[in-house]
């Protein structure tokens, strides 16, 4: 694929993002983006832009019924200076099954990740170098046709943008406080919970920042039908550590995100030697949990999070502890191989690491 550069005047380089001791997650972005159209049916005109606005109709698809789909990845900045991105072909795959239950084209992973390794290459420059902070990647597809009609748009536009990022948390790696949502729900068994898409955020706002308002990082989600069993984070997916087993939410009932950093924690803590459990978990055996202390830690899981240690959940008016507060030692060893991956500090004996 050919991808044409389209011209940036020297002076309107940013360079470099402000220096500042934390770097707020989703605050700045590079110079570049990477933009295609989709029109009669095919990819067109693959090029490298300057990062700016985009021209669209006030009536287009997207913005008016939501037919938006997203991914979130990153590049790891390793101290030789190559750009580590993790399984990236689980983002193309997991994209394209969003893009199918929204009803758009798929992408194919030639125009997806050719487009992403030469947007690297040229913003090298501004991935960070701190342990903790990447070049968070955040492709997209929109529907563009202007038109009221509630049908799938004609025309699409897939861009990439890339961000320096810190930690998501501005805690860092310690623990979280979460909220439990009892009254509001993020996906129903048939909706779109497990697909990429901006409507399953949307619906998470008022609530997320009720939780915010509180003293909560983030809020935990319950399924539609019992209003018990534990589903997922929103930005992470979630476990449960009980002794040598890891506990999370089964992913048959359509609801939950795929995540691939869950996929990837799953398949290490099996080579630690714990047992997996995808399992649909109560809340009430989550109290009774953190009341007899068989529940020994909770983590969530996610390309944006990483690993956060979740301390604390509030259910029912009230605040259930998890290991005092502490970082777990399961969740402290999957965050230390996860991440010594990523950053090429420890061998990659899982083959899940692609160098830019
Ligand atoms: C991610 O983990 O990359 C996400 O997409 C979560 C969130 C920032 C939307």
């Amino acid at each position: 694929m050919k991808i044409r550069q389209e011209q940036i005047p020297e002076n309107e380089f940013k360079r470099k993002y402000e220096q500042e001791n934390v770097l707020e997650f989703g605050k700045y972005f590079t110079d570049r983006m990477f933009k295609i159209n989709y029109r009669a049916g095919e990819w067109k005109d693959p090029r490298i832009t300057k990062y700016g606005p985009l021209m669209l109709e006030p009536s287009a698809i997207a913005l008016q019924y939501g037919q938006t789909i997203f991914e979130g990845q990153k590049a790891y900045r390793t101290k030789e200076g190559k750009l580590n991105l993790f399984r990236p072909e689980l983002n193309v795959k997991r994209f394209n099954n969003s893009a199918k239950r929204m009803a758009m084209p798929e992408i194919t992973p030639e125009i997806y990740l050719d487009s992403l390794k030469m947007l690297l290459d040229l913003e090298r420059d501004w991935a960070p170098k701190k342990i903790g902070s990447s070049l968070y990647i955040r492709p997209t597809m929109i529907g563009t046709q202007g038109r009221l009609g509630v049908i799938p748009s004609d025309d699409y536009l897939f861009y990439i943008i890339l961000s320096p990022v810190g930690p998501y948390f501005p805690e860092g790696f310690k623990p979280i406080k979460i909220w439990v949502s009892e009254n509001y729900i993020r996906a129903a068994p048939g909706g779109t919970g497990y697909a990429k898409t901006g409507g399953n955020y949307a619906a998470s706002l008022l609530i997320g920042q009720k939780a915010l308002e509180q003293g909560y990082s983030q809020v935990l989600w319950l399924d539609a039908i019992h209003r018990k069993y534990v589903e997922e984070v929103g930005a992470m997916n979630i476990f449960f550590v009980y002794q040598d087993t890891l506990y999370t939410a089964p992913l048959d009932s359509g609801t939950i995100l795929p995540g691939l950093t869950r996929e990837s924690v799953i398949q290490m803590a099996k080579d630690f030697g714990y047992s997996i459990k995808e399992e649909a978990l109560s809340m009430d055996d989550i109290v009774a949990g953190t009341k007899d202390g068989s529940l020994q830690e909770c983590f969530g899981a996610g390309t944006a999070a990483s690993i956060a240690p979740v301390g604390c959940l509030r259910y029912q008016g009230q605040e259930h502890i998890i290991n005092n507060f502490q970082i777990g030692e399961m969740t402290q060893k999957i965050y230390d191989q996860l991440i010594g991956i990523q950053y090429g500090m420890i061998d990659d004996s899982y083959g899940w690491i692609v160098s830019v």
